[in-house]
């Protein structure tokens, strides 16, 4: 199945003849998903765990097939071991109030890297000034790269927690996280890994890479809007205390205490999103067909062909790895002198969408000593035309700002 095989299920793309290069803020859905969504909300809705009619029972059974084909996805030990959120920045909030605010004290230490987003950032903040924790970075050298020698130096007794994006929203790096973990266990710290543009785009193996916690949401990877996931492992998601406190998450409840459902319902306090459930399974299911390995295969050749065409450009200064096994799916880059804000609405007056700005990630970007970038994200439905329609674009830039350009 080729990626022009593909764009023929995302009508959106076709219809509105744009080429679409932010697949790294939300992915388009195809049909598939669409109709599966749909078909529960025609066919299949009710309340989950709550009704002993058939309907409810059919609700709950296919919410629980979800779980199961995530786990299956991630490669985890079982389904307990999946737990549903919103997104991603839900996940690591639950992972910030249960685990980090309950197990860090004064001076132990939480190590993320500087090419974390907001979201695997802030929470940390909000425990370090919660407990008198120490927060430290890992920095990139100038190829937006993690040294082995940063990992090392940062990984050290009285490290606790390690949170580390598998790859780089803004600068495409996909980072060496089965190494990091390996140090970081070696230590006695568990390390929480962002997959967020990861699990879209790369085979993850929760097992392998032999994460203590890993997330992710469901819109970056073909699947609705507002579903997220928490994997941990069982016996540490046993340990946490809930986040979210409310019905469905219990086993008891007296008037003064309440004992808690086992894992991971514990987790999932009020009616549970199983419309945003079945699209993330739908989403799998169609992610499977393809072949992550294909998947993989297209991401390359198009972020191959990108590359080459946007170095052609005098004008443009491009971020990140320069070696493409270590590179994916996202390309950051400057026209230089010209404003990124600027930038993308040249490129959208002719039909081409990317993201410009900070990405959440303002603490990278002012390592850098730069405040914005453009950015454009691929996915399986893009093709060299649409990369062809950005150089385009970028050439216009060039001649509307040719007076601005350095
Ligand atoms: N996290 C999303 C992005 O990088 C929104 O664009």
């Amino acid at each position: 199945m080729t990626n022009y095989d593909i764009r023929k299920d995302f009508s959106i793309l076709n219809n509105q003849k744009i080429a679409y290069l932010d697949s790294g803020a939300t992915t388009q859905k195809p049909i598939q998903v669409i109709r599966a969504v749909d078909n529960y909300y025609e066919n299949e809705n009710a309340n989950p765990h709550r009704g002993a009619y058939k309907l409810s029972i059919k609700a709950t059974e296919v919410y629980d097939e979800a779980r199961k084909k995530v786990a299956d996805f991630i490669n985890a030990q079982s389904s307990e071991e999946i737990v549903f959120t919103r997104n991603a920045t839900e996940s690591l909030n639950l992972l910030a109030y249960s685990y980090g605010i309950e197990n860090l004290k004064k001076d132990d230490k939480i190590v993320l890297s500087i090419m974390e987003h907001h979201s695997n950032l802030v929470p940390w903040q909000f425990v370090s000034q919660k407990t008198s924790a120490k927060l430290e970075y890992m920095y990139t050298n100038s190829e937006g790269e993690i040294p082995l020698e940063e990992i090392n130096k940062k990984i050290v007794p009285g490290v606790k927690i390690v949170g580390i994006t598998q790859v780089s929203n803004v600068l495409g790096t996909i980072n060496p996280v089965k190494e990091i973990i390996k140090k970081a266990h070696s230590i006695g710290a568990i390390v929480i890994v962002d997959a967020s543009q990861s699990v879209p785009h790369i085979k993850v193996d929760v097992t392998d890479m032999d994460a203590d916690f890993l997330v992710f949401s469901g819109h970056k990877m073909l699947s609705p809007l507002g579903i997220g996931v928490l994997y941990g492992k069982k016996h540490l998601l046993e340990q946490l205390k809930p986040f979210l406190y409310g019905g469905d998450m219990i086993e008891y409840v007296y008037e003064q205490e309440t004992t808690f459902a086992p894992v991971p319902t514990k987790f999932e306090a009020g009616t549970q999103n199983v419309g945003g459930a079945v699209g993330l399974s739908a989403a799998i299911d169609y992610l499977n067909n393809i072949g992550i390995e294909n998947v993989e295969k297209i991401e390359k050749e198009l972020i191959s062909y990108a590359m080459k065409r946007l170095s052609e450009l005098d004008f443009i200064t491009i971020y990140g790895p320069k070696d493409l096994s270590k590179h994916t799916s996202v390309i950051s880059f400057n026209v230089n002198g010209v404003h990124p804000h600027d930038v993308a609405s040249i490129l959208d007056s002719e039909n081409v969408c990317i993201r410009s700005g900070n990405h959440c990630a303002q603490p990278l970007l002012r390592y850098m000593g730069i405040d914005s970038t453009c950015r454009v994200s691929f996915y399986i439905y893009n093709t060299k035309e649409d990369i062809d329609k950005l150089i385009d674009a970028l050439m216009k830039t060039r001649e509307i700002f040719a007076k601005w350009i350095k």
